[in-house]
């Protein structure tokens, strides 16, 4: 069976058949489907079936993988409604609210020196109406801007705090998480390791702009996700049970979207390929290039 790529929508986005991720996968396959990655940023494998095991052997194929938040002895994260014995989650529990925040846009893991590379999603169940994801093209949001703007925007460094993207929900950190997760930092622009492409690097943590009034710092974020979430740049995507989808971080920003978290469950499966290494501006690691110039 050969490998089979179309692209869906206009710009990024495609969809990938003739694979089966139960399987062994040689090198030629996956060499193939890395490609893909590169090319499109986000990829949908329908109809696979993939028990956890499964998919963290495939997904482990990528590099080495994230633990889940919950074991660290587990690689598979169950973002689920469900109670262990089946029954529905209430909607105001704390796990519930923790997972909410994923419905604001995001790139996994931005509180982490080296952020997420690629995650894989697997859907085993799946709410009737709501709870689509969808995926934002922040290459091709960059690409857009003018020279002028560009130019303004490269070499900026955004403060990413994973407890903002929890503030105004019912999540609040304790003592152990805030001082397990500092603010740390990122490049507003970032150059892909792998295509040398820019890209906007930014989503629910970021908080303000290094070395700027905190005001001003917020209303540009919230300028440049505004600007990367138009229709144009975005990819909706209504799950079905087996979908498995694959996204590069590197490239995408993504959210959930709500749904009744009561009535219907939506039980998605997700690992995640660990980051290559910090991210970097001017070819230095973010956090000692700001250590360098606060010193200077
Ligand atoms: C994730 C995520 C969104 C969703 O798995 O990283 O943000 O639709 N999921 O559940
Ligand atoms: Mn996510």
């Amino acid at each position: 069976m050969a490998l089979e790529v179309k692209r869906l929508g206009n710009t990024f986005f495609a969809e990938v058949r003739g694979v089966d991720l139960r399987r062994e996968i040689s090198d030629n396959v996956y060499n193939a489907i890395n490609k893909a990655m590169l090319d499109h940023g986000v990829l949908l494998f329908p109809d696979q079936p993939v028990s956890d095991a499964e998919q963290e052997r495939f997904s482990k194929g990528f590099g080495p993988l994230e633990v889940t938040f919950e074991d660290p002895e587990y690689y598979v994260a169950h973002l689920s409604n469900l109670n262990q014995d089946g029954s529905m989650r209430s909607a105001d529990s704390r796990k519930s609210t923790f997972l909410r925040a994923n419905q604001q846009w995001h790139s996994d893991s931005t509180m982490f020196q080296a952020p997420a590379k690629y995650s894989f999603l697997s859907a085993h169940a799946v709410a009737p109406e709501g709870g689509e994801t969808e995926w934002a093209d922040m290459q091709g949001a960059w690409d857009a801007l003018t020279r002028e703007r560009r130019e303004q925007l490269d070499g900026l460094i955004i403060s990413h705090d994973f407890q903002k993207s929890r503030r105004g929900s019912e999540y609040e950190f304790d003592e152990e998480e805030r001082s397990q997760w500092p603010p740390l930092s990122h490049p507003l622009v970032r150059v892909h390791e792998e295509t040398g492409r820019k890209v906007l690097y930014l989503g629910s943590l970021a908080t303000h702009v290094v070395g700027w009034p905190d005001e001003k710092g917020r209303a540009l974020i919230e300028e440049l996700l505004n600007h990367a979430t138009q229709e144009q740049f975005v990819h909706t995507h209504k799950w079905n049970v087996n979908d498995f989808m694959m996204w590069d971080n590197r490239r995408v920003i993504h959210r959930g979207r709500p749904w009744d978290e009561e009535k219907y469950p939506r039980d998605l499966r997700r690992t995640t390929v660990k980051g290559t290494g910090p991210t970097m501006i001017n070819g230095e690691a973010v956090n000692e290039y700001e250590r360098a110039q606060s010193a200077a």
